[in-house]
């Protein structure tokens, strides 16, 4: 039997499963800095214990040299959402890339195991470039709700304390538990416009006030210190009356005043440039 060099072979992995974490997350600052509704709130990733692949190999009977065909979740991905609509949403984005080939889609959403895992997988292919040239390796990328995530943590760790033999009396409050899963997703869905109004506002509130304060800095470095303290109180009074309409309004007044403060400035650089020469 060929020796597996399993820090060799678990490596693309290692690769593939960092790359995917990184680009998930580019994704959700892009949403952000657009100023959009982000249908992914976080995403995590882990490669695959040699115990556990040793494990599974056991279990299903699978032969070493068939280990990286046979085993879809040595490189794991987790998508967390929100809303149950959300995963609609990060299922076609992950489909629409070009970085990612589908290979299979177990929907345990709309076919909920007998256990009650809810969850939505995309097997799927990823290239990675190794140090020995490009490698196409499978990725086992989960996409489920906070509340179905909680459901599936809870429930593996029970399954990892009975050894897979949850007893009964167990089981049937778990069974519970996943009722209660599917009534709060969609509870929430049912409120998900107004939650994403909520957070969209306060993402729009907090770039307003990083902007304002960018520009009060660049005032100070253009204009008295009088004049600066004034436009900082003006500032303090209509954040505080939470109005953030005029906090828009006045976000854009100053971005008018620090323009004619640079084109002034830009004047008086100019002219010392031309008395210079
Ligand atoms: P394994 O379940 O991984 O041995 O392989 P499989 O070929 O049966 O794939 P399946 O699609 O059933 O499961 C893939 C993964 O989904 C698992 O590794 C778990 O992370 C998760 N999963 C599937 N079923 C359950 C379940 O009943 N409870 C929990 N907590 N997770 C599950
Ligand atoms: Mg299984």
């Amino acid at each position: 039997m060929d020796i597996i060099m399993w820090h060799k072979v678990l490596s693309p992995y290692v690769m593939a499963v960092d790359e995917l974490i990184l680009k998930f997350d580019s994704l959700r600052r892009e949403f952000q800095e657009q100023g959009q509704y982000c249908p992914i709130e976080h995403v995590t990733g882990r490669v695959k214990s040699i115990s556990s692949i040793l494990d599974k190999m056991a279990k299903k009977n699978i032969p070493p040299e068939k280990m990286e065909e046979q085993i879809e979740d040595i490189a794991g991905i987790r998508i967390i959402c929100q809303f149950t609509e959300d995963i609609n949403r990060v299922a076609s984005l992950i489909t629409s890339r070009t970085d990612i080939e589908l290979v299979e889609i177990k929907d345990y959403i709309r076919n909920q195991k007998q256990s009650g895992y809810r969850s939505y997988h995309m097997v799927v292919h990823y290239e990675v470039n190794t140090i020995n040239g490009p490698k196409k390796i499978l990725v086992e990328i989960q996409i489920r709700t906070m509340a179905m995530d909680f459901w599936a943590t809870t429930e593996h760790s029970l399954q990892y304390k009975y050894k897979g033999q949850i007893p009964e009396r167990v089981g049937s409050r778990l069974s519970n538990a996943a009722d209660a899963i599917i009534s709060l997703d969609s509870e929430m869905s049912s409120v998900r416009d107004e939650i994403m109004d909520a957070q969209l506002s306060s993402k729009l509130r907090y770039n307003l006030v990083e902007d304002i304060v960018n520009t009060i800095e660049s005032l100070y470095r253009m204009t008295s210190k009088r004049e600066v303290e004034k436009i900082q109180e003006e500032f303090y009074r209509i954040y505080q009356s939470g109005d953030v309409e005029e906090l828009v309004r006045y976000h854009h007044q100053l971005d008018l005043i620090a323009q004619a403060y640079h084109a002034q400035k830009n004047r008086v650089d100019e002219g010392i440039k031309i008395s210079e020469e």
